[in-house]
């Protein structure tokens, strides 16, 4: 295959693979509307930080919203992940860095440095998957109870660790903090 080939290829596969990704945000497509309508200019401008309200999301369930370009998954955790989430060992992880734009680099993917607060019921992070890109499929998906990517099979656990298939890295958590009980603010 020509080198001209093989780039057609590979953005052909691309596609493919943004297309898989797009049917995948099914569970958080009907919020969006909602989310854009209150933040008009997120959808059409680089808006450095939003404010999300997620007074409506409910224990097991997940909201997706998109910022600067890219959907946000904002999970409930509920007690079970929780603790499937904090009986991992470290050793049992293929990347063992917390990727918490929070947190100093170099923090270790403790399932308590990929939350949001201490209990650990609010985990925020990128819904692109460390592979290529496409937005994982949610709400207990996979072997390991999180997250699943079904264009290669990467599995993510319910901290958004990577924890089998080509995936290299952990979902990012993104800036994010609490600007009130029900407010989360991302950027
Ligand atoms: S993009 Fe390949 S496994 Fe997710």
């Amino acid at each position: 295959m020509s080198h001209a080939e093989d780039h057609k290829a590979s953005r052909r596969d691309f596609l493919y693979y943004a297309t898989a990704g797009a049917g995948a945000v099914t569970a958080g497509a009907a919020i969006w509307p909602l989310i854009n309508q209150m933040n008009p200019s997120a959808d059409t401008l680089a808006v450095a930080s939003i404010d999300v309200d997620i007074s409506p999301v409910a224990e097991g369930t997940q909201l997706t919203v998109k910022w600067l370009g890219k959907p946000v998954f904002i999970r409930h955790r509920t007690a079970k992940e929780i603790e499937e989430g904090r009986a991992v060992k470290l050793a049992e992880l293929p990347d063992p860095l917390a990727e918490n734009d929070n947190l100093p680099a170099g923090s270790q993917a403790t399932d308590e440095n990929r939350t949001l607060d201490k209990e650990g019921k609010w985990l925020v992070m990128l819904g692109v998957c460390t592979h290529l890109g496409c937005v994982p499929l949610g709400n207990n998906a996979g072997e390991f109870d999180g997250w699943f990517c079904p264009c290669h099979g990467s599995q993510y656990d319910t901290a958004g660790r990577i924890r089998k298939g080509p995936a290299p890295r952990n979902l990012q958590v993104p800036v994010a903090k609490f600007t009130d009980a029900k407010t989360i603010k991302l950027g």
